[in-house]
């Protein structure tokens, strides 16, 4: 049986002072059926440690180096994110693809060094509208993921989290129907089980792209989601707490 989980990602958002109330909603929280993270922005790992050491939620960044170390000036290695007890790290998030520029190698070369780092990465994958429109989701996902499958290895991803994350679905306030969502878990899932069948039974693929309280019980409710990246929504404590309340 797969444990739901349940990841915020706040982006580019929040202070030292608004993060406090927030950090300490979701620590004062106890553990539920499912499980929790949020993944900060790195100069906020710390007080994330700080606050959530002891709680039951998990804490994690949005991105990492694919090198260990070196003349890479901004970078940030996974083995540093490691030195703040980090679980979890985003990679290949669809901003990080079409804002600056990662390449799907790039993706999973950071899973990679994730892994070697100890990390468990949540690997994005998604369709823009355009390729939506055009029919070719399955085939865009398949290239995501098969990059990953070639460079890491179908076992690599028994110790990752997939997410399934439509580019048009991303802070629109669109969300993907269930039944559109679950399609597409299925297919990875199908298409991880050519693979090897148990890792994909094992594999927790979430689904991102404006997740409320009002839509997740629905989407989570679907036999291949298993749980939900969440933007926007993970900002607001008590709208956070009742997204991970509905898995
Ligand atoms: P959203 O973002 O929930 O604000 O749509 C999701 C994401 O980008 O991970």
């Amino acid at each position: 049986m797969r444990r739901k989980l349940v990841v915020g990602n706040w982006k580019m958002h929040g202070s030292l002072a608004a993060n406090a109330a927030l950090l300490q909603a979701l620590a004062s929280k106890p553990e539920q059926g499912a499980e929790m993270a949020v993944c900060v922005p790195f100069p906020y790992l710390q007080q994330a440690q700080a606050v959530l050491r002891n709680s039951a939620v998990a804490w994690g960044a949005q991105d990492v180096s694919e090198h260990a170390q070196g003349a890479y000036t901004g970078e940030v290695s996974a083995a540093m994110l490691g030195d703040f007890d980090c679980l979890y790290v985003v990679v290949g998030h669809s901003e990080r693809r079409s804002l600056y520029g990662e390449r799907d190698e790039q993706s999973a070369a950071k899973v990679a060094a994730a892994l070697a780092g100890g990390l468990v990465p949540i690997l994005c994958v998604g369709e823009t509208l355009a390729e939506r429109e055009a029919g070719s989701t399955e085939a865009v996902v398949s290239r995501q993921l098969d990059v990953v499958l070639r460079h890491c290895g179908v076992e690599a991803l028994s110790k990752a989290v997939l997410a399934y994350e439509p580019v048009w679905a991303i802070g629109t306030g669109r969300t993907a129907t269930p039944g559109q969502a679950q399609q597409v878990h299925a297919f990875l899932r199908h298409r991880v089980a050519s693979a090897d069948a148990d890792v994909a039974r094992g594999l927790r693929i979430l689904y991102g792209g404006s997740v409320k309280a009002a839509n997740a019980g629905e989407l989570f409710a679907q036999p291949d989601i298993d749980g939900g990246l969440v933007g926007g929504a993970s900002l607001v404590a008590d709208e956070f707490l009742a997204i991970a309340g509905a898995a």
